[in-house]
């Protein structure tokens, strides 16, 4: 792949700059590839309306033709441009959590190019929430086609630093506004069908949707691995760091020892070992600091949801070979929690 002079642009996301994005807005617009952070996790953004200029994000990134990427908007306006019809709901939806972390997949129109959809039929579309995605989109007034700005496969990017391992020399422009908030992508909810059905969970929870919708189905396919998902990318082996992922479940009084009856043993037996552990559970694990990384506190769910890419990124720059990790409790945003974490593992789990 030929190689680019990524610049690094540096703004301040409590305090947006727009004039700094009038340069990284018409490269997108002209056909160029920006990294750019959302509430969620970094994206890396293509004009959508482009079959060639979107062509060169799956080259990028090394990702497979039939995963599909979200068009992501500024103003609801675009979307009538995007989708050949807006079901009842989806107002409600877009009322209650535009912007933000939840993702509509609605029937396409014909002006969305074949490979922003990986030929489905349907759209994905999510308008963010982070001043930088929202003003970056305006300026650029193209829809934007972004997935999460990492190497296929890898972690997600809640850093730009994240985005500069992955990516740098790849695209033409990475904006670094520091870490993003929610941590795990956004909530895919496919409208297209009765009742809405989350095809991947997310920042907006089943919990929150339901106080819009009277029913919502999670894809039986999120917990049986022999389904083929709705969700393509839902199929990938994704969220990997370099060490191998090991979730110990089950009941939280019995997990520590259990880790740590893991940890003596596979350390005996000459291998790196890392564990990612909690506020509440930290004390347990007496072993040398640099090994334990605490993903959060399971008082407070999002703290866990926020760190999670990051802690995974980060015992691979450490160098563990094994990292085992406690189980989060599977409600509200734990269920994103766990669905990346699940995939990590490739599903390597210990039931205790
Ligand atoms: O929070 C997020 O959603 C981040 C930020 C950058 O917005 N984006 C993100 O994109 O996570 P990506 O490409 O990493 O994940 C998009 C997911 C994939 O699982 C893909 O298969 C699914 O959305 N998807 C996209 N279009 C779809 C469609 N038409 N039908 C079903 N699933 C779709
Ligand atoms: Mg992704």
């Amino acid at each position: 792949m030929k190689y680019k002079d990524t610049k690094i642009i540096k703004i301040d996301d409590g305090n947006v700059e727009c004039y700094k994005l009038n340069v990284p807005a018409d490269i997108l617009k002209s056909g160029g590839l920006v990294a750019f952070p959302t509430e969620t996790v970094y994206g890396l953004g293509a004009n959508a309306l482009n079959e060639e200029y979107v062509s060169n994000i799956y080259k990028a990134k090394g990702r497979p033709s039939d995963n599909p990427l979200i068009v992501h908007i500024a103003e609801i306006s675009q979307l009538d441009n995007l989708v050949s019809e807006t079901p009842q709901n989806a107002k409600k939806l877009m009322d209650a959590f535009w912007p933000g972390p939840l993702t509509l997949i609605f029937n396409k129109s014909n002006n969305v190019p074949n490979n922003v959809t990986g030929g489905l039929n349907t759209v994905a579309v999510r308008m963010p929430r982070h001043k930088i995605a929202l003003d970056l989109i305006k300026k650029a007034n193209v829809p934007v086609a972004a997935p999460s700005a990492n190497t296929s496969g890898k972690p997600s990017p809640t850093d730009a630093n994240h985005v500069i391992e992955d990516l740098m020399g790849r695209v033409d422009v990475i904006i670094d506004g520091g870490q993003t908030g929610v941590g795990v992508e956004s909530t895919v909810l496919d409208i297209t069908c009765d009742p809405p059905t989350i095809l991947r969970p997310g920042g907006v929870t089943k919990e929150n949707l339901l106080e819009v919708l009277e029913n919502v189905n999670f894809d039986p396919a999120l917990k049986d691995a022999e389904l083929a998902p709705k969700s393509p990318g839902m199929k990938y082996t994704h969220y990997s760091p370099k060490a191998s992922v090991k979730i110990v479940c089950g009941d939280l009084k019995n997990i520590p020892n259990r880790i740590m009856k893991e940890y003596n043993k596979l350390t005996n037996e000459n291998f790196n070992v890392g564990i990612l552990c909690t506020e509440e559970t930290k004390n347990y694990y007496e072993i040398d600091n640099n090994k334990k990384l605490v993903i959060g506190d399971r008082s407070k769910p999002e703290t866990i949801a926020s760190n999670l890419f990051k802690c995974l990124r980060k015992f691979d720059t450490i160098g563990v070979d094994i990292i085992l990790t406690e189980c989060i409790e599977e409600k509200g945003i734990g269920r994103a929690v766990m669905n990346r974490l699940i995939k990590a593992a490739g599903g390597n789990i210990i039931i205790v």
